[in-house]
């Protein structure tokens, strides 16, 4: 069954936003049947902010550095999310390690995406590691969070090609090519009301979706 109105979603960023954008555009676009209440960065003063303002969202900073506490901050973070009745939490781009408290609050309406094809490479420097290792494919995932860093059920995967001259920042290119994509694609399912989260499987149209997610994306050069 597809929600009558659209779906209220709050977007957490730490930097450029590029993520956001996306969001922005395709709603804009009308084929995403959401709206961004709200946009909040644990930063000051960075990209992601100014593209929210100038899409009329409110933007607000919530600097982890003011708490004493991963605990405290979350708590903090999660009273200022629920003010705005999100039913969907998008991380696009938040560099933060969440409790679980937190996590599991959000469990099955919170959505990330991470730049890697996901159980690889977890955590930070991904495409500098897949480099390193010597992949002939990368790529990125959008999954469902869960207390586990980068673990929750995947919704979706893009392939990319990696190639002979590559560096972190050409691969790193032309993985977000794909994010833009994909990101989008996932909130749009969620909105739909074709995406969800049950005993720890994602669902795409009720049927549970395979270990990486769907999959897309070509790792052809
Ligand atoms: C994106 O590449 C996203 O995959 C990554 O941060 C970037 C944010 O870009 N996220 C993570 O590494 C999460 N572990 P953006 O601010 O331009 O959307």
């Amino acid at each position: 069954m597809s929600p009558t109105h659209p779906l209220r979603v709050v977007v957490l960023i730490s930097g450029s936003g590029s993520n956001l954008q996306a969001l922005i555009d395709g709603q804009k676009r009308g084929e995403l049947p959401i709206e961004i209440v709200a946009v909040i960065s644990n930063r000051a003063a960075v990209r992601g902010l100014l593209r929210a303002e100038h899409a009329g969202i409110p933007a607000l900073v919530l600097d982890h550095t003011r708490y004493e506490s991963r605990e405290d901050f979350d708590k903090a973070l999660q009273a200022q999310i629920d003010e705005f009745r999100p039913e969907l939490v998008v991380l696009a781009g938040f560099m933060r390690i969440l409790t679980s408290d937190f996590a599991s609050h959000y469990e099955g309406r919170m959505l990330n995406i991470h730049p890697s094809l996901l159980p690889k490479y977890q955590g930070l420097h991904t495409h500098q590691r897949a480099l390193e290792a010597g992949e002939t494919e990368h790529g990125v995932t959008v999954h469902f969070v869960t207390p586990e860093l980068d673990g929750g059920p995947p919704v979706i995967q893009a392939r990319v090609p990696v190639l002979e001259n590559d560096d972190a920042e050409t691969l790193a290119a032309r993985v977000q090519q794909q994010e833009h994509v994909i990101y989008p694609l996932a909130v749009e399912w969620f909105a739909r009301g074709r995406l969800r989260m049950k005993s720890g499987k994602a669902l795409l149209d009720n049927e549970p979706l395979g270990p990486q997610g769907y999959l897309t994306g070509t790792a052809q050069p």
